[in-house]
């Protein structure tokens, strides 16, 4: 073996990282209690129960065996971190109290397994969480001092930010995360899009930005999973996402704490831009645990021009 190929790369880990990014100690041990929740979750996927669980979530959805399973060992974990008080995930009723509100605690909500029916038909999947200062889970994106999403895909990546810098993590073969993307920018512009829900229902003003888009030659990525379509687009730097209103569901599908604040603060961090098309995402307030948006995701240019058709429609 040459000397070269002898060298090992030196690979920064998760912790280390987390330690140059100037923030409390418990939150660095809460985001790597959740990456190392994130490994039994992976297990789960891998060689878990297909089935269902016999149960529905709060919006009636069945819940399967997967998605209950890795809720559980998110929410066990977070529970025994010691520097957690309010757990919301999407698999839950109700906000969980794992402990009485204290300094230097912090409140997370999640999405346990995004995409999970998806898991069947063996296409990529995630977990997605926001995380606040304080037991408060009610507050606009904005104030949320963390997010991060895991990826399970034919690799295992985390990407994280704690409002300085996005960053990606790979998993290598001994199950660690070690840095692989740091400081993930995004163009002002770029050639994909990712469009959710039925085209049919589409308003006039999305139908013309989805023309709009296909007109300058963006081309159609969409896998049905809000991790993996987002995921592309923010480490290529460029396209956007887009669940917009409905004609019969006019504030969309995706729910603004589990899945649209936590994303909507990576992409911005990396100088993209979310809208509901109205406003920025991230400083819409929650009204409740169930409260969902229409979203338009990615690029700057790209998200602004969307707003323009949109306010056109909004009056
Ligand atoms: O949890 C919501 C979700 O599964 C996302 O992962 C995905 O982006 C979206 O729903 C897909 O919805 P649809 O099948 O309606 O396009
Ligand atoms: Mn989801």
């Amino acid at each position: 073996m040459s000397r070269e190929a002898g060298k090992s790369r030196f690979q920064l880990d998760l912790r280390r990282h987390l330690r140059s990014q100037n923030i409390c100690d418990n939150l660095i041990h809460l985001i790597c209690e959740i990456a190392e929740a994130s490994k039994y979750v992976i297990n789960a996927v891998r060689t878990g129960d297909l089935g269902v669980a016999g149960t529905s979530n709060l919006y009636g959805e069945e819940q399967l065996a997967l998605d209950v399973l890795s809720d559980r060992i998110l929410r066990k974990r977070l529970i025994h971190s010691g520097v957690v008080c309010n757990i919301a995930s999407e698999e839950m009723d109700d906000i969980y109290q794992a402990q009485l509100p204290g300094p230097d605690l912090y409140s997370v909500a999640y999405d346990p397994l995004d995409g999970s029916s998806l898991v069947d038909v063996n296409l990529s999947i995630g977990t997605i969480v926001s995380i606040y200062k304080g037991c408060d889970l009610f507050q606009e994106g904005r104030k949320q001092v963390a997010a991060l999403y895991l990826l399970y895909g034919p690799r295992v990546s985390m990407v994280y930010s704690v409002g300085n810098g996005v960053h990606e993590f790979n998993m290598n073969s001994l199950m660690e995360y070690t840095l692989s993307r740091e400081n993930i920018s995004m163009l002002p512009s770029g050639g994909i899009y990712s469009p959710g829900g039925l085209r049919k229902k589409y308003t006039p003003a999305t139908e013309k930005f989805v023309s709009y888009l296909e007109t300058k030659g963006s081309r159609l990525r969409y896998s049905g999973g809000f991790v993996p379509d987002m995921n592309q687009i923010l480490l290529k730097g460029k396209g956007v996402f887009m669940y917009p209103a409905l004609t019969d569901a006019p504030k969309g599908k995706l729910r603004l704490l589990y899945e649209l604040n936590p994303m909507a603060f990576l992409i911005e961090h990396a100088g993209g831009a979310a809208s509901n098309g109205k406003m920025p995402i991230l400083d819409v307030k929650p009204e409740c645990l169930d409260h969902r948006e229409p979203v338009y995701i990615g690029c700057f240019e790209d998200v602004r021009k969307a707003v323009e058709f949109l306010s056109e429609e909004n009056g």
